[in-house]
């Protein structure tokens, strides 16, 4: 199904929050997330990941994130702690007014807040800069710190359902959520 463009105002242009800095992701970033993705804590909640992470895979695959974003179809973010990437956050699957929220982190970057400041800022620009009209997101049952994330966000619990995880070579059961734009929610 053809995806729809984004409006010309959504330049790749940094979102700046009370600590972090969100820069839109380039394939001089694949590197770093390989080392992030090597941690099984973090990985095994990433569902499309592969464990251990293939260098060459991620390599491709951030080089592609400029032309993600060009052609509308994705919006990612490496998040930025004092100048040192931490993690990633990004819309994907972009597809007329929805898309999908998503993110992770080095683990010694959780508990601080940093997850939750970065997609709210992500939240609000998905929804004021790009004019979704909502967003869905999803976490493996077993994952409690997303959880609170996305319901601190204000997304919805939808159902439950079973998926395959890459990383775990397994079914999961997965907790699908939606976040409808603020005016538009029932
Ligand atoms: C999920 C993840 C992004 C959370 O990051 P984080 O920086 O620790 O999150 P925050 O510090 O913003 O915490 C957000 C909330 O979750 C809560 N939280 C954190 N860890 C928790 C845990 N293990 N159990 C329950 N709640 C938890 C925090 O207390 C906070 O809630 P509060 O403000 O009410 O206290 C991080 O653990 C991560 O990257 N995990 C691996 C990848 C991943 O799971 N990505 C998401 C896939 S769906």
């Amino acid at each position: 199904m053809p995806s729809a463009r984004l409006p010309i105002r959504t330049g790749r242009v940094p979102i700046r929050t009370g600590r972090l800095v969100l820069r839109p992701s380039t394939a001089a970033d694949a590197e770093r997330a390989f080392e992030i993705q090597s941690d099984w804590d973090v990985t095994q909640m990433l569902r499309m990941a592969r464990f251990p992470p293939d260098r060459q895979v991620m390599a491709d695959w951030f080089a592609d994130h400029e032309q993600e974003w060009q052609a509308g179809t994705a919006c990612r973010f490496a998040v930025e702690l004092d100048g040192r990437m931490i993690g990633l956050a990004d819309l994907d699957g972009i597809d007329g007014h929805q898309g999908e929220l998503g993110y992770w982190y080095e683990q010694t970057a959780w508990g601080h807040g940093y997850a939750f400041e970065a997609a709210s800022a992500l939240r609000d620009f998905a929804f004021r800069d790009l004019g979704l009209s909502s967003l869905k997101s999803g976490h493996a049952a077993d994952n409690a710190a997303s959880c609170r994330v996305l319901l601190k966000l204000g997304f919805k619990l939808i159902d439950i359902v079973e998926v395959f995880s890459n990383s775990r070579g397994e079914s999961i059961r997965q907790c699908r959520y939606l976040l409808e734009a603020p005016g538009r929610a029932s």
